[in-house]
């Protein structure tokens, strides 16, 4: 599979990055990330993620070493260095559900590219002021699509045992064992995402998804203050849900609001909306992608491109 790494600046194929053994992003999960994509080659929303990585550094008082720009230009320059000819024929835009079958779409370029600034090398020791200078490391591997039957069907959704704490988590840190487990549950369950609840047993995110439930024609979805991700995806998603005319409330739920869900679905910069049919078995309304879902996923498609104009 054709891969572009940068590390700080040194663009180089897969199998020759490599960081220190002594770098705290390794040893304790010290680091911030954006998973970003693109349209059209690209990239997606950009300034909103590097928006929402500076809220993450300042979490955790990590100094990001790329201004904004510097960040693009070294994003831009690893996606050029993945020659268009080594990009995968099977990678493409999946087909939206109401789609007619047809031939396959046209080979595409879009690409998923995970931006990763390390707190550095340092002691083996939880002591920041040990690290000198941090690292920061672009990935750009081909954006698989998802298949087109988790938009036409929607897909099956567990709840996580795993809680996601308060403090870190609208925090995009490395630590992520919390989401590895949930991953693993969900894996064992044979189920698409987790649920995963606060420690006070309220809704909150996907595993690296945000959640939402339509109930009585109003759109629900878990507040800031639920411990969620605040998703680029989410925002764009509830704007489109506003300016339909949609009740939008965003607040604290309960897991027994999923029996009273007519539709439930979640949201993610590579997946885009994506309807949950059955959540631990049981089905979400009809067990159907529902008219409004179908309808927030067509008006996400449609927003693609004005929203690929911004920076
Ligand atoms: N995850 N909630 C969590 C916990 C997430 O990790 C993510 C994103 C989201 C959705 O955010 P966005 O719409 O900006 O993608 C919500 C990315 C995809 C990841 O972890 O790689």
């Amino acid at each position: 599979m054709p891969v572009s790494i940068n590390i700080n600046g040194v663009i180089t194929a897969a199998e020759d990055a490599k960081i220190s053994v002594f770098d705290h992003g390794l040893l304790f999960g010290d680091s911030v990330y954006e998973t970003l994509r693109t349209y059209n080659g690209k990239p997606f929303l950009f300034s909103r993620h590097f928006a929402r990585l500076e809220h993450s550094a300042g979490g955790i008082d990590l100094q990001l070493p790329w201004t904004r720009s510097q960040t693009m230009d070294e994003i831009r320059r690893t996606l050029l260095s993945v020659g268009p000819t080594d990009r995968i024929s099977s990678v493409h835009r999946f087909a939206a559900s109401s789609e007619p079958a047809g031939p396959p779409p046209p080979p595409s370029v879009e690409c998923r590219i995970r931006l990763l600034i390390t707190r550095g090398i340092g002691e083996v020791s939880a002591d920041t002021e040990t690290c000198t200078d941090p690292a920061a490391i672009i990935i750009v591997v081909p954006l698989i699509a998802p298949p087109a039957r988790i938009y036409s069907d929607g897909v099956d959704v567990v709840v996580s045992s795993v809680c996601r704490s308060g403090r870190f988590a609208d925090i995009k840190t490395g630590s992520l064992i919390h989401q590895v487990i949930a991953r693993r549950e969900a894996n064992a369950k044979g189920a698409y995402e987790a649920i995963m609840l606060t420690g006070e047993d309220k809704l909150s995110d996907g595993i690296t998804s945000n959640i939402y439930m339509v109930r009585d024609g109003k759109l629900l979805t878990p507040a800031r203050g639920a411990a969620i991700v605040e998703g680029i995806t989410r925002r764009v998603v509830l704007d489109l849900a506003r300016e339909m005319g949609l009740d939008v409330v965003e607040g604290f739920f309960d897991i027994a609001d999923i029996a009273r869900a007519d539709e439930m679905f979640l949201t993610s910069t590579t997946r885009e909306v994506v309807p949950i049919a059955r959540v631990e078995g049981a089905p979400v309304g009809s067990g159907k992608p529902g008219p409004v879902t179908l309808m927030l996923f067509e008006a996400y498609r449609s927003a693609i491109d004005r929203l690929a104009g911004e920076d």
